[in-house]
């Protein structure tokens, strides 16, 4: 007989305990855990198993080659960036997740591609805002208002009698951490709710056909609020994000079940939503620039492309006897690693130092193919000589000063330069297998350890 028990969550991770611990022992979260109920039913042998199976005789294994398979049908979305970043489109029956921090532009985005959607219907409901004020905002956006039906709701079985009623081509949840089932005892958002709501939206998405879109939240960690069962449960995982004092946004892939992972969309947020990006080098170098010290222009690769954008550093005597170090845009542990090797390396006092790193734009990159360009803008600024506007760089920089060789070097080489750049320096091991007659505009300089690069920027 299935009896009545709760049992401890972590809000975090979804890690389940009998009893309440302080710090979660799969995530290391803390204060974490909150208690819930769950209905346990006794678990079955495998024997009593084999029996029930006789009785219900469900589909049988079939042997892949004889599995006809149908390529998904998509359904191709107004907003382009999206539709690569989805891998060509929102696939019919699939449910993703947009996740991003308050403010971001989560439910501009998905608002504005409902709306411009001429030929589906689609249900949008809002757990967060009243119909009011998504009118509002649909009018700042513009466009057509197509057969698009809002609603203002935030129970699950509500949800349903909507859906039944209007059997909508795509649906909408803003967002998931709102919505609350009747079943369950604790309020919306908690780890049993928001998993029991998108599993059945996950049922209702399969049986259905229809697509369906959830809104998350993001905890202050960055990670999607809420259990990591619901990454777990969704098709595609996309992260919006960006520095809400910047107009431009990122939507990237972090899972994708129908696509690959390594596509990004560019968004620009004006006065009238989101308009997409669509040569992001030209919108991240800065067009008038002063000769000015400390600024490095590095080709980024996030995704399949690749992109020029500028670093920049500060380097100035500590007034305190702890140097500051502060970085926006990059990894700090990379920076200390990277001043370390100019220390190290090229003998330079940075422990004396101040540093200031910058990556412009307000974005955020992690390719190690920037290290080459911020090592030498620190460098640059350090010395105070400028590096010519028409270099730029791209190299990982190891341990003992060496430069690595980068994924895609001809990709970045072909925008540095359509991008008009004179000279580009690349590590030499990557030049092995590559056609140089393909670049006769751009001066290509091969290294192989930073004093290479400083020699041939600061000569
Ligand atoms: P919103 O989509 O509500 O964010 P989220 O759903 O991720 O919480 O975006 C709100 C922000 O976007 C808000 O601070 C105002 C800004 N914004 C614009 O700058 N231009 C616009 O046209 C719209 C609709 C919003
Ligand atoms: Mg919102």
């Amino acid at each position: 007989m299935a009896k009545v028990k709760t049992a401890f969550f972590c809000k975090e991770c979804g890690n389940e305990s009998a009893k309440w611990v302080g710090k979660c022992p799969s995530c290391g979260a803390w204060n974490s855990y909150i208690e819930e109920t769950i209905v346990s039913k006794p678990v079955k042998s495998s024997r009593i198993l084999m029996i029930d199976a006789d009785k219900n005789k469900s589909q049988s294994p079939v042997k892949v080659s004889e599995i006809t398979a149908v390529s998904e049908s998509r359904i191709i979305l107004p907003s382009s960036e999206l539709n690569r970043v989805l891998g060509g489109g929102l696939v019919n029956g699939s449910i993703i997740l947009i996740g991003g921090e308050p403010g971001i532009g989560k439910s501009t985005l998905v608002l504005q591609n409902m709306l411009r959607m001429r030929t589906r219907k689609v249900l949008y409901v809002s757990g967060e805002e009243s119909p009011q004020q998504i009118k509002l905002r649909a009018d700042r956006i513009g466009g057509e208002t197509g057969e698009c039906y809002i609603v203002g709701e935030t129970s699950l079985e509500n949800i349903f009698v909507h859906i039944q009623n209007m059997s909508p081509d795509i649906v909408v949840i803003d967002s998931i951490q709102t919505i609350a089932s009747d079943m369950l005892e604790s309020a919306a958002g908690s780890v049993g709710q928001v998993r029991e709501c998108a599993a059945a939206l996950l049922r209702y998405a399969k049986e259905s056909n229809t697509p369906v879109i959830l809104i998350g939240h993001i905890n202050k960690e960055g990670s999607i609020a809420g259990p990591k069962v619901l990454e777990h449960i969704v098709d595609a995982v996309l992260q919006f994000e960006g520095d809400s004092h910047y107009m431009y946004r990122i939507l990237r892939s972090i899972k994708n079940r129908f696509g690959s992972t390594s596509e990004m969309g560019i968004y620009e947020m004006n006065n009238s939503g989101l308009r997409e990006v669509t040569n992001p080098s030209e919108m991240l170098l800065p067009e008038n620039v002063s000769n000015l010290s400390g600024a490095a222009i590095g080709v980024a690769l996030d995704g399949v492309r690749p992109f020029l954008i500028e670093t920049q550093s500060l380097v100035s005597t500590a007034a305190y006897g702890t140097p500051q170090r502060a970085v926006t845009g990059f990894d700090a542990k990379r920076m200390n690693m990277l001043l370390a090797v100019l220390e190290k390396r090229v003998g330079f006092k940075l422990i004396q130092k101040d540093v200031f790193l910058n990556i412009a734009g307000g974005l955020k990159v992690n390719d190690p193919a920037l290290d080459l360009a911020i090592i030498s803008a620190v460098l640059s600024s350090n010395v105070d000589k400028m590096i010519p506007r028409s270099f730029c760089l791209a190299g990982e920089v190891g341990l003992s000063g060496e430069i690595r060789p980068v994924t895609r070097i001809d990709a970045r080489i072909s925008e540095a330069q359509k991008l008009g750049f004179e000279t580009i320096i690349v590590p030499a091991y990557n030049l092995k297998g590559i056609d140089r007659n393909a670049f006769d505009k751009i001066k290509i300089i091969e290294v192989a350890k930073v004093e290479d690069a400083f020699k041939v920027l600061f000569n």
